[in-house]
């Protein structure tokens, strides 16, 4: 049974673009949607143009009700009869009332080696800190943030001459191949953790 994705972002969406290539042939799933909380999320207008159903609700005229936010964000979810979810470079938090509907249903794409550098700025983090490798996870959503099972992660090198603008150019090309190496076997039902190289 092909299985029914959706595709949470904010930004560019070369996660999401990395995960719509990899979807096809005898792949067990399918992208069906393609979400934002950013009407100008270059990922939508992307999504668009690949005739991808695309859907947005703006957060911000909710302010801080995050549950009312949610709440219309899964009634808009129905009638794509979603049945995973993958958070793609998708910077809102979700509170536990959404992320409980969606247990084990649900990923995301963080840009570190978990559980190091949870949160924001990673690389910025990593590189601070004098860390000789970086990288990224992939993992089930679960209500504390960037913490659950890890399904998948990919190390990088860390250079002496790094930015953190070179480091996460570095590890995004690699986001690029374990996401979506990830939800094949995810959505084949196999949770068995991945580490590339
Ligand atoms: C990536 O670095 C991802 O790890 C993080 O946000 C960024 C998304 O980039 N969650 P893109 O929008 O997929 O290009």
């Amino acid at each position: 049974m092909t299985r029914r994705v959706a595709i949470f972002l904010s930004g560019g969406g070369s996660n999401m673009r990395a995960l719509v290539a990899s979807m096809t042939g005898e792949h067990p799933a399918r992208p069906v949607l393609v979400f934002s909380n950013d009407p100008e999320a270059g990922g939508i207008a992307w999504a668009r143009s690949q005739g991808i159903a695309t859907e947005v609700v703006d957060h911000r005229p909710f302010g801080k009700d995050r549950a009312a936010f949610e709440a219309e964000i899964a009634a808009r979810l129905v009638p794509y009869r979603i049945d995973l979810i993958c958070l793609a470079g998708f910077m809102r938090v979700l509170t536990a009332g959404f992320v409980g509907q969606w247990a084990g249903r649900m990923i995301n794409i963080h840009p570190s080696l978990l559980p190091k550098y949870r949160g924001l700025h990673t690389h910025a983090r990593a590189l601070e800190a004098g860390e000789k490798e970086a990288g990224c996870t992939v993992h089930e959503v679960t209500p504390a943030l960037d913490d659950g099972p890890i399904l998948g992660q990919a190390r990088v090198p860390v250079l002496a001459d790094d930015t953190p603008e070179t480091l996460a150019a570095r590890v995004l090309e690699q986001e690029h191949v374990l996401y979506p190496a990830v939800l094949r076997r995810f959505a084949a039902g196999d949770r068995h953790p991945i580490y590339l190289p």
